[in-house]
């Protein structure tokens, strides 16, 4: 029996920042970031809000969704690049605010491709009969940590906060619905190519005015670099999971990439061959909101109808580490 998605929700802070708005803090233009990227606007978290909040408000919407008790969740797996703290991680603060304690509480670490990488552990979880109702929460507050200097103005116009979770269970038939299988990726060597740098080992003690001013806590990357190997990654991985599963390029109905960058998600699709249709984007509202990006789309998609009984959905994502992967579903 395949695990299946019993119940899904997203929640995004009211608070919209378009890229007008972003005119008057940083030294870009609303027609800059729309052609490179697609975005027209993003949510950004008000003080005093963090990942785990997010994660706490989608989370009750996935257990309303999955119409099971708080008390049903037996693990949770929350997967952010944005911790509230530097440590604990978030997935216990969100099992605090459900007050659920005891079960066990689970980090993953792994960037835009988070969810992709929670799922398949989930599913492992699953399969093997340890867990029976697993919470998976990927959520996000980046606006907190962006440079709105020239240094940082790239990575500053994508980023935005949100949140998404999923309830994942066993299937109750075996009818070759759920989830099919994960394929995960990931590349070490390339971990400067999109990274916070500081506080690192060379920081004694961790949190120093040398560590401060050197403006290295904020995030960096390798624009170019990041995009051909996004470009060429996801279609490697969709491809690989497709072939697993017996499946071709025909056969898939959705195509839910890592909203990233909508031009990605366009030259992932032809790189694959298919049709824009089939593609799942809403990076024009929310911007990049790394490990929430896919539960999110997946969650408009599906409360707008989109996804149909026995539909393929494929789920693929790439980012920092460099970390990728994919996942198919027959819905
Ligand atoms: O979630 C996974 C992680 N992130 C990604 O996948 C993002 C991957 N990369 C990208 O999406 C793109 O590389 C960007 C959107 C970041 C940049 O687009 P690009 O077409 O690769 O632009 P570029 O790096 O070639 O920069 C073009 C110019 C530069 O000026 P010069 O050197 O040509 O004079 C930049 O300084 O655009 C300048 N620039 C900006 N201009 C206005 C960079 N950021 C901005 C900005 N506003 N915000």
């Amino acid at each position: 029996m395949n695990a299946i998605i019993s119940g899904i929700g997203h929640f995004v802070p009211p608070k919209i920042v378009t890229n007008k708005d972003l005119e008057k803090k940083i030294n870009t233009t609303d027609e800059w970031i729309l052609q490179r990227s697609g975005i027209r606007e993003r949510r950004f978290a008000e003080p005093g809000v963090g990942a785990s909040d997010l994660g706490y408000e989608a989370a009750l919407r996935a257990i309303e969704d999955a119409s099971i008790k708080k008390t049903d969740i037996d693990f949770i797996i929350a997967a952010t690049l944005s911790p509230d703290h530097y440590f604990p991680g978030i997935g216990i603060l969100i099992q605090a605010k459900l007050g659920i304690p005891e079960i066990g509480a689970l980090d993953i670490r792994n960037q835009c491709s988070g969810f992709i990488y929670g799922l398949s552990v989930a599913d492992q979880y699953i399969k093997s009969g340890t867990y029976k109702k697993i919470l998976l929460v990927a959520a996000e507050v980046q606006s907190s940590n962006l440079d709105y200097s020239d240094d940082g103005r790239d990575m500053a116009v994508l980023f935005g906060d949100g949140g998404g979770a999923i309830i994942l269970e066993s299937g109750r038939q075996n009818d070759g619905r759920g989830l099919l299988s994960t394929h995960l990726f990931s590349d070490g060597r390339f971990h400067q190519e999109l990274w916070m740098e500081k506080p690192s080992p060379n920081d004694k003690p961790t949190f120093s005015e040398e560590m401060l001013q050197s403006k290295k806590y904020f995030p960096r990357m390798n624009g170019r670099n990041v995009f051909k190997n996004a470009t060429e990654k996801m279609p490697q991985a969709v491809r690989t999971g497709l072939k697993h599963n017996g499946l071709t390029i025909d056969d898939v109905d959705h195509l839910i990439p890592h909203q990233a960058n909508d031009r990605i998600s366009l030259l992932v699709a032809r790189n694959l061959g298919i049709p824009v249709e089939k593609v799942v984007r809403n990076i024009d509202r929310y911007g990049n909101t790394t490990a929430a990006s896919i539960p999110i789309a997946l969650d408009e998609a599906l409360k707008s109808k989109r996804i149909k009984k026995n539909d393929i959905v494929v789920l693929t994502a790439f980012g920092s580490g460099f970390t990728w992967g994919s996942a198919v579903i027959r819905w």
